[in-house]
């Protein structure tokens, strides 16, 4: 693979949701570096229609692309939901998106096969967790639930307030009838509001987030193509911001949990 093994690892997100697949490449793949992309100038996608996450997602790759990585990792589950496919058939490189990981840990996860799937708008009217959880289990039962107060919450730091706690159990008051025993995170965001969720669902329920399947799922990914770090070096970190790069350096220390340096802002 000429080398290529020691190229970046290159990962785009709406925001800085994306940086908790990234946290736990860290914690899974210390050796290998990671470029990340941030499109916050453009966030949110999960209420934008198709065509138009397709078009930023062929940018957002193309950006990172051009700076040699050598695997793509789409951390927006609304970005998977929607141009993910492009992107496969468009570039080489092997690229991994979040849900059919997040699928499979669900599928794994579930003892009754009674699944719910909490996401965007977008990802949830494009069915493609839904579909991904039955082409593994058949059988199963999916309980699709849109969510678009998610992200704005955590966005604005919000999800620790009374306000917060309303809105989840609102969000989730189908479950109570609904008899299910997974519950599938499938947004970047909804990890850091996995406490309140768990609160208000109680412990019955087993939590499932896409973030982390998704890092599994690169790590065999750069394993089973050769791809994986082989030299001596310390990895590096470097970021692109197509908004406001402090408050991208902030915000995304609480998602990363740890220091945010090497910030580079795009127009
Ligand atoms: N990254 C998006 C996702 O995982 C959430 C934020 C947004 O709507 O842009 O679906």
């Amino acid at each position: 693979m000429n080398g290529q093994h020691n190229a970046p690892i290159g990962i785009f997100d709406s925001g800085i949701g994306g940086l908790l697949v990234m946290k736990q490449l860290v914690k899974l793949l210390p050796k290998e570096s990671c470029l990340y992309f941030a499109d916050s100038g453009r966030l949110p996608y999960g209420d934008k229609g198709r065509q138009t996450i397709i078009r930023y997602s062929i940018e957002n790759s193309i950006f990172l692309l051009e700076k040699k990585i050598k695997i793509l990792v789409v951390a927006c589950n609304t970005a998977t939901a929607h141009a993910l496919d492009t992107l496969q058939a468009l570039f080489k490189l092997p690229i991994i998106g979040t849900v059919e990981p997040g699928a499979q840990r669900a599928v794994e996860k579930t003892t009754h096969g009674r699944i719910a799937v909490l996401g965007t708008q977008g990802t949830i009217a494009s069915e493609c967790y839904q579909k991904a959880i039955l082409k593994i289990a058949p059988k199963a039962a999916v309980l699709p639930i849109a969510c678009p107060l998610f992200v704005p919450l955590v966005e604005e730091n919000y999800f620790t307030s009374p306000a917060a706690r309303l809105i989840v159990q609102d969000y989730l008051n189908p479950l109570k009838k609904a008899r299910i025993d997974t519950l599938l995170l499938g947004c970047t965001h909804y990890p850091l509001l996995a406490d309140l969720i768990r609160d208000v669902v109680g412990d019955q329920i087993a939590l499932v987030d896409s973030a982390t399947s998704c890092a599994d799922a690169v790590a065999a990914a750069l394993e089973g193509h050769g791809l994986s770090y082989d030299g001596e070096g310390l990895p590096s970190y470097g970021y692109f911001v197509s908004d406001d790069t402090e408050k991208f350096r902030q915000r995304g220390t609480q998602f990363l949990e740890m220091p945010i340096e090497n910030v580079h802002g795009i127009a």
